[in-house]
């Protein structure tokens, strides 16, 4: 019934998720502020056409929190989907072959059956909106097995400081068994996978100050530390030989992982000259003694995101700048601290700065990691739902990216989150022409209802 519903409907829910990426609802650029708020109003209108009930739109001191739920009985469990509404600035916009803000579906080596371009279209309107339309789907052939509460935020692209906030203060309200979200990926089309962890962050910039105003090069040079001079060995000071983070202290805390788990993680498929080929690299690079998906999941990173300074215009300028400024993530692993990490990092950036140069440091969002177990009811009921739209079993696998509510899900409501991703690392999220494959939306809605389903069944007994 549900699945019938879903395949009458589904040039309708695919229309409806293309006007939602038309709102250019960028988090991080206030001059879209009410682009984020048209998102948000577009979406409880959504929710309040689909049935679902108490549907309200909470004003933060950033950008709001759209919650709505529906509740069929005390004695059904109770499913918190979250998912978020903000995306990532779209530029450079010149290197989109379509605009980002006006969806177009174009077919790809990857997607042969078509796949919807916009800025979003994965991360994470195209995921979030398969709940909305898959809660549709239950609730309009009378199907719905659990109790949903949804929660949809516009600040996940700048680290969801309000919807902590919100969920220290809501967390009657949102009392649930579970928490359900769609902002991860799978391996590939054929191979489903489930994410069973994530990543923490710590991010900061840095401000190197040289002389008091800028030089002449001619005049100067050779004579007064040239900033970005100092700044670039200091940064490259940051790595040793081996490709390992040189700030004392900032292994300490890293779990190490056991080598049977670390055999497990190697089964999941992954062709090295594939990804290669792919990023046109002739090589890859990172800490010795790992893979690279062990680099990438369950290992730390440190990188430079952007640095700048001086004259970077059109011709030649010769000027010795007085400043220079990066910005540097570092991608944490459990039991690191994003606190802790941060002010390891800032000490020793001041520590190892010359006499010669004066450095600013300034935190900006962090999070925490977090590791999903695979034993428990949620993950047992996520797993069988796969294995029912696939047809075969989905391999847990770690990601390296972050989601600094999920552990925070943990922390103050006591629950554990599903990872029900259905994107793919290709869909170039955060990049441009960021695309979202219709197999995989319409997979993502056709695999929910059974993520209910077994579910409620196996929290009968
Ligand atoms: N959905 C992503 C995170 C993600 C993508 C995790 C793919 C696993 C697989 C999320 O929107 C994101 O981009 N998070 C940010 C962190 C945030 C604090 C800005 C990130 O990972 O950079
Ligand atoms: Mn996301
Ligand atoms: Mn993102």
């Amino acid at each position: 019934m549900t699945q019938n519903y879903i395949e009458e409907n589904k040039k309708r829910f695919l229309e409806e998720l293309m006007e939602l990426l038309t709102i250019p609802s960028v988090s991080a650029d206030l001059s879209f502020k009410n682009d984020v708020l048209q998102a948000a109003q577009f979406l409880s209108k959504n929710l309040e056409q689909i049935g679902v009930e108490n549907v309200e739109i909470y004003p933060t001191s950033g950008h709001p929190i759209v919650y709505g739920e529906k509740i069929i009985s005390t004695d059904a469990p109770t499913v918190l989907v979250y998912g978020h509404y903000d995306v990532q600035p779209a530029d450079p916009y010149e290197l989109w072959d379509s605009d980002p803000f006006k969806p177009e579906i174009r077919k790809t080596d990857i997607h042969p059956d078509g796949a919807i371009f916009a800025r979003g279209a994965c991360d994470d309107k195209g995921q979030m909106f398969m709940h909305l339309k898959a809660f549709e789907a239950m609730n309009s052939t009378n199907n719905l097995p659990c109790n949903v509460k949804f929660m949809l935020e516009g600040e996940e692209e700048v680290g969801s400081e309000n919807l902590e906030k919100f969920v220290r203060e809501h967390k009657d309200m949102l009392s649930a068994d579970v928490v359900l979200v769609s902002d991860t990926g799978i391996i590939n089309n054929h191979t489903p996978s489930i994410c069973v962890g994530l990543r923490g962050l710590s991010y900061l910039e840095v401000e190197v100050t040289g002389p008091n105003r800028d030089l002449h090069s001619g005049l100067y040079g050779g004579g007064v530390a040239n900033p970005i001079n100092i700044l670039s060995s200091m940064i490259a000071s940051l790595h040793d030989d081996q490709g390992k983070i040189n700030i004392p202290g900032f292994y300490d805390e890293v779990l190490q992982v056991s080598d049977d788990e670390r055999k497990e993680m190697a089964k999941a498929p992954f062709n090295l000259e594939n990804y290669q080929q792919d990023l046109a690299v002739d090589t890859v690079h990172g800490e010795f003694g790992y893979s690279t998906n062990e680099r990438t999941s369950i290992r730390p990173s440190l990188d430079v995101n952007g640095i700048w300074g001086g004259y970077i215009g059109e011709g030649a300028k010769t000027v010795l700048p007085s400043k220079a400024y990066a910005k540097i993530s570092m991608r944490l692993v459990p039991n690191q601290t994003s606190a802790d990490i941060t002010s390891l990092f800032e000490n020793h950036f001041k520590k190892i700065a010359p006499s010669s140069v004066k450095v600013k440091v300034t935190p900006h969002h962090g999070g925490e990691g977090v590791v999903i177990p695979t034993d428990f009811k949620g993950y047992l009921a996520a797993k069988k739902a796969m294995n029912k739209s696939f047809g075969v079993d989905p391999i847990p696998v770690r990601s390296g990216g972050s989601i600094p509510i999920v552990p925070m899900f943990e922390e103050v409501l006591g629950l554990k989150t599903i990872l029900l991703g259905f994107g793919l690392d290709s869909d170039v999220i955060h990049s441009p022409n960021e695309h979202f494959g219709l197999f995989n939306f319409y997979k993502g809605i056709e695999t929910i209802p059974y993520f209910y389903e077994f579910y409620s069944e196996l929290m009968k007994n």
